[in-house]
Order: C-alpha cells, then structure tokens, then sequence
C-alpha cells in the first residue's frame, strides 16, 4: 500500500451578505463528495472554508440594517454554517476572514511582498459621494450611457446597448448609495506589481494545474500583459487596515484567499498534530486544492499564486474550476422560482437527491450545468430508488423470514461479484478526477446488472416452491452483498444513505477497501425504507416558495437603492421578527388620489396617496404591471406609514405600498375589503 497522500482542500468563501443558492450548493456539493472520497480512501484530507466578510457592500448592507457589520457577519455565519450542515457539507473547519488569523497572515504577506519590492503606490483619480464621504467603486455609480443614452445604468457598463466605459464617461452621474452627484478626488492607492510574476505564472499555469479551458483563457491574459493590481480601498471600509498606513485597508480579494491559510491556522491551533507549515511552507509535500467557480479564476490562477511566491509560500497544486449552475435551461430567476435559495430546497426534499443529482451531472470540465427539475425528480426517482435502494428491499425480507436475518455464506454470483470487484479501480479514477458523472454511470451500470440477475432469479418465485429455501438464501444474500458494494461506491455522494445502510447491514462505517470483501454468515438488523421517491408536489412546493422570498422585497423600488452586478442584489435573509418589531410598524389603508408617470424612470410610478390626515408621495416600482397608470386613480391599497422618508433620484418618497407577486406584470397591489377608509390602522 502506498503513504497516505496529505491532502488540503477548500472551496471558495462565499460572501458574508446574502443567502447561500443552489448554485453556490454545486461548488461546496462538489468539493465535499471529492473530499469524502479521499477520506474513504484513507487519505488524510482536509477540508477548509470560511465566509468572505470584508467590503463595501457587507459595510454598506449591515448600515441598511441598522446592525454593525460584526453583527451581520456573525448573523450570516450561522445561517451559512446550517446549511452547510445540511446538505451534509463536512468541513473540517468553517471560520471567517473578519478574524485574527487571517488579520496577521494578511499583514505578513502584504509586509513581505512591500519589503521584497512587489508593491507599488500611486495616486488615482475616483469618483466620490460627499454626502457619505466615501469613494464608489464603480457598480455604486449610476447615470446616463454615453453611447446610446440610456438612463440610469451602472457605471462601467450600459444593459441597454452593452458598451462599457469608465464612470467619469458617464452622464449626469449619481452615487447610488445617497444620490448625490459625485466628485472626483485624488487618493494614494497600492498595487501589487503582477508583472513580476509574468514568467512564473508562465511556467505555473501550464504545469498541469489548470483544466485546458482555463489555461487557454489565462494564456490570452497573459499575452496581453498584466497589470498592476490595486490592493487598496480608503476608509470607510469594512475590511483590515494596511500596516503603516493609516486609512487605508486591504481590498476584500487580496485578504479572502488568505482566508484559505487562516481557516487551516486556527484548525491547527486547535488540533495539536496539524502542523500549519507542513501545509504551506515553501518545501511543503501536501497537496493544496481550490475548487472555485469560473467567475473567479483570475484571483486564484493569476493573483493567488503571485502572492504566495512572493510571500514564500507553497503554490496551489491545483485550481479546479466548476461551470455555473442553471435550472430548467436558464439563468437561476427570481420570478420563475428558480432562484432557489438552500434553505428553501431543504424545507421541501432531503440534500441527498440534489447531491446525487449534481454527482450524475458534474464532468471534470467547466460547463454550466443545468438543474432541471423534471429530470431531477426522474433520475432520482429511477436510479436511487429504482435501482440502488430496491435491490437491499427486494432481498431483506426473504432473509429476515427465511434465514432470521442471517445472510448464509454462499455466493450465488460469482462473476458478478468479480465484475464489481473489476469496476472498483475505475469508479475510483473517476472520483479522483472529479468525473462523477462517469463514476455515477458506472455504479448505475452494476446496479442494473445486479436488479437484471435479480429479476432472472426471482426469489419471490423460488419461495413460493417447495426445497428452494437455500437457493433463496443464496441468491438474497448475495443481493444484499452487490447493494452493499454499490453503497460503498456511492458514500462520497450518499453520506446519508450509507449511513442507514451500515445500520441496516450492521457493519461498522464502510471505507473503500471493503468493497474487496463479502458479508457471510452474518447476522441483519431490521430493514427500514432507505430512501422514498420525490414526490413531484414538494419540487411545485420549493419553486412557489422561491418566488414568495421575492415577493417581500418585490414591492421595493430598488431604483435607488444601491443593487446591481451581484453583490447587494443579493436576498435579504428574513430572520423571525419580535411582535414588538412588527407592532411598531404602521400599516394604513390608503387612497390612490394620483398615480403617474416619472420622467425618466422605466419602473417607477409616482403616487400621490390620502392616508386620512394628511397627503404622502411614494414612489413604487411597480410600472411593469401598471401601464396606464390613470387606472389606480381612486383605488384604496395599503401602505406602511412610518417607513422612513427615502431621498430618490426622482425626490423623496414618503413610504412603501404594498403588492405581491413575481415581477414584470405580475404585480398585484394589496386592497382592503370594500368599506375601509383610507388612514385606517391594519392590526
Ligand atoms: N467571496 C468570493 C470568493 C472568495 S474566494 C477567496 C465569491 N463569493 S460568492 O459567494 O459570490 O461565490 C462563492 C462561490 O460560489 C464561487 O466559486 C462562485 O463561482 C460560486 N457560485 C456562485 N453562484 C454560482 C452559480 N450560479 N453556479 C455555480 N457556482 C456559483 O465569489
Ligand atoms: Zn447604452
């Protein structure tokens, strides 16, 4: 047997300002079953991640709350770290880049790379909110395209006619964060000097660290030259202050992938015989894996390895990149329900079913993979159940009255038996390359040779003569040994399901090797259903409640808040409130006195609305469903009173009308039953 290989793994730290989704779910379902499988086969492997906690947007999202970022941070941690759990994500340690470890790792490479003459400082020229005395990165600008004249797009590119651009092209441009029009002003930024690690990233890339795809899309950005890299960001920031520079901070991208180093530190502070620079010192013999999405390439095959040769540590010796996830053919959509958060999912149908779902479908390649539903719930359904969990139902029974749950030591299959035996070695290079979808054919492919033997021998007939008891037993027993190999194939996947069945076979947990061996003269415990079939009704259930998330933040505006390209568009988590906290919210009926049309504005209505006492404007994004405005005029809806007054683009909007519904035209105003007058309370 050769040495146990060391093995340090880790999956992209998800950012601490929304929801995990089941597009996220792909990467860390992938890395775990990859994970899993080296620990089934006795390799030490370790799994670290962490949540990405720093930037402007967590700054900015936790102000929006009224919580300090540390809070919000702490918040999302937990709910992260539960649903990791739940979909049986085993890591070895989950912590966060807001933390010690990774304050001083980041500061020690920083420090090493400055003394080595990697950093470079220069002034640059940014726009500026003065209002929030805060510059704005580029997605917190908003103003009219310079090409096509499209109002209200972001600020380095136009949706309308896809141009991109510099902010300072844009028109009449507007802080997205207050408002206000910005300035431009000068501040001193660093750059980490990349291009002198042209030649290594050169030599690194094409040493069988990439997938070919990503080598081919490095190599183009390594022809066109790199650029320096701009590390810092000016106060306010949520992130660490650079050493000896006052005001300024790290960028969040050059502190979270030392957050790979920091989670495995504080693993090791807490686990004496974990040794932090056997894992990353120059001479290190582990090997280091990230699994990341395609969207972040450049930060861990171009940044990441700069930074650690730089800095003197160990390079990655692999980059394994996924594609992105999209479900019934399209881009994950609120308004279709397919923006499906995992908690959502786990309220309505077990991890396993996805698990096995995204193992039938995740080649070694960086393709988008689609989740589509109708055939999640047929495969599922024909090969978990059809197949695998069938076989140890079919046989169970016979041997329980038979045989008093003793399966007898005949082998009624030898060269079945072999053949699984023969398909080991395979399945496990697959596993190895991160090719499930072979692996998961080629496990289905026994298990249906395994039901075709089973369905040839007919037990339930043979029981039925006199004299064929022994056969019976023969042939259950070797039913319950093929089911038993078949589980030890599919535990990186099916950590649930192998579980039951070690109970169910009374066997201490499976590892890899013991597919080599058959149980006989053994003694069952009572068999329970292993796995039921996804009833179609909780997959209805789990997209109608993905669209209702939506619904509670539908009826927002948006236009002025500071959403877009990612990072706050994210859901708002909906933690359980307080009565108080609901009580202290002022929902009235309303009267539509006016509703109108905003010069300007392609989503939003102007309503002018009698709440009893007095008259209130509020701006609503709800235009899609309501072209002709004129008809709301008259009409009673509801309204929260006391929201505090938002300054818009378009003035100030003095509270928020209710609706449900997806979006676009399915926007449905709330009314109160006939007879209720307008500035009435809603208790
Ligand atoms: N915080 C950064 C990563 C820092 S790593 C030092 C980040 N966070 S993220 O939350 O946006 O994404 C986390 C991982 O999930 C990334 O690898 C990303 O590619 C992946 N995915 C996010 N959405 C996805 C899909 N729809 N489909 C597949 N993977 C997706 O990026
Ligand atoms: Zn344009």
């Amino acid at each position: 047997m050769s040495e146990p290989r060391k093995i340090l793994v880790t999956s992209a730290l998800p950012y601490a300002n929304g929801s995990i989704h089941l597009g996220h779910m792909l990467e860390y379902i992938q890395t775990d079953m990859w994970v899993r499988f080296q620990k089934h086969r006795g390799n030490q492997c370790i799994y670290v991640c962490a949540d990405d906690a720093h930037g402007s947007a967590i700054m900015l999202r936790a102000e929006k709350e009224g919580i300090t970022p540390e809070q919000l941070i702490a918040n999302v941690q937990a709910e992260h770290s539960a649903d990791f759990a739940d979909f049986l994500v085993d890591f070895d340690n989950f912590h966060s880049t807001h933390a010690e470890e990774n304050r001083e790792l980041s500061s020690q490479i920083y420090l090493k790379l400055r003394d080595a003459g990697h950093i470079a400082t220069r002034s640059i020229t940014q726009y500026f909110d003065p209002e929030k005395k805060m510059f704005l990165a580029d997605r917190f600008i908003k103003g009219t395209c310079p090409k096509c004249g499209t109002e209200d797009q972001y600020g380095d590119n136009c949706e309308k006619c896809g141009a991109t651009y510099a902010p300072t092209d844009l028109k009449d441009p507007k802080s997205a964060i207050s408002g206000a029009t910005p300035v431009l002003k000068d501040s001193q930024h660093f750059f980490f000097k990349l291009p002198d690690f042209q030649q290594m990233l050169q030599t690194w890339t094409r040493s069988g660290t990439l997938q070919d795809a990503v080598a081919n899309k490095i190599a183009e950005w390594l022809d066109a030259g790199l650029q320096q890299w701009d590390i810092s960001r000016d106060a306010p920031y949520f992130g660490f202050e650079i050493p000896d520079e006052p005001g300024k901070y790290f960028y969040v991208w050059l502190d979270a992938p030392i957050g790979y180093m920091a989670s495995f530190k504080d693993l090791c502070n807490r686990t004496p015989e974990l040794d932090f620079d056997a894992f990353w010192g120059k001479d290190s013999t582990a090997e280091l894996y990230h699994f990341i999405g395609k969207d972040i390439v450049n930060f861990h095959a171009l940044f990441w390895p700069a930074m650690l040769e730089g800095a003197g540590y160990r390079k990655p010796t692999g980059i394994n990149v996924h594609g992105y996830l999209t479900v019934n053919g399209q881009k994950m959509s609120k308004s279709r329900g397919t923006f499906i958060k995992a908690r959502t999912y786990l309220d309505h149908l077990s991890p396993e079913y996805l698990r096995y779902y995204y193992a039938s479908k995740l080649g070694r390649g960086v393709d988008d993979l689609d989740l589509n539903l109708e055939d999640f719930v047929q495969k599922v359904n024909s090969d978990l159940v059809g197949k695998v969990v069938n076989i140890a139902s079919r046989c169970a029974g016979f041997i329980h009255k038979g045989n008093a749950g003793v399966m007898v030591d005949t082998n009624a299959a030898p060269e079945l038996t072999e053949a699984f035996l023969a398909a080991a070695p395979g399945i496990a290079d697959a596993y190895e390359a991160r090719d499930f979808a072979r692996a998961m054919r080629e496990i289905m492919g026994l298990a249906d040779r395994a039901n075709a033997w089973i369905a040839d021998k007919a037990p339930w007939s043979l029981n039925k003569q006199e004299g064929k008891q022994d056969e019976v037993q023969a042939i259950c027993a070797t039913g319950v040994n093929l089911f038993r190999q078949l589980v030890i194939f599919l535990k990186p996947v099916l950590p649930l399901l192998a579980a039951d069945a070690e109970a169910f076979l009374n066997v201490a947990p499976l590892t890899w090797n013991d597919h080599a061996t058959l149980l006989a003269n053994h003694q069952l415990n009572e068999f329970k259903p292993l796995m039921t079939r996804i009833d179609p009704v909780k997959v209805q259930a789990m997209t109608d409640a993905s669209k209702e998330d939506l619904t509670a933040s539908q009826t927002d505006t948006g236009e002025a808040a500071p959403a877009g390209n990612g990072e706050l568009a994210k859901d708002p988590l909906s933690p359980e409130i307080e009565f108080d906290t609901f009580a202290a919210v002022d929902l009235r009926v309303a009267l539509i006195v006016k509703a109108e049309h905003v010069e300007g504005a392609d989503k939003l209505l102007r309503l002018t609305l009698d709440i009893g006492d007095e008259q209130r404007n509020v701006f609503s994004g709800i235009k899609s469903a309501y072209p002709d405005p004129s008809k709301l005029n008259g009409r009673l809806t509801m309204m929260i009173a006391n929201l505090k007054p938002r300054k818009m683009k378009f003035g100030i909007s003095e509270g928020m009308v209710m609706a449900a519904g997806p979006g676009g035209e399915e926007i449905y105003l709330l009314s109160p039953d006939s007879g209720a007058k307008p500035g009435q309370r809603i208790k």
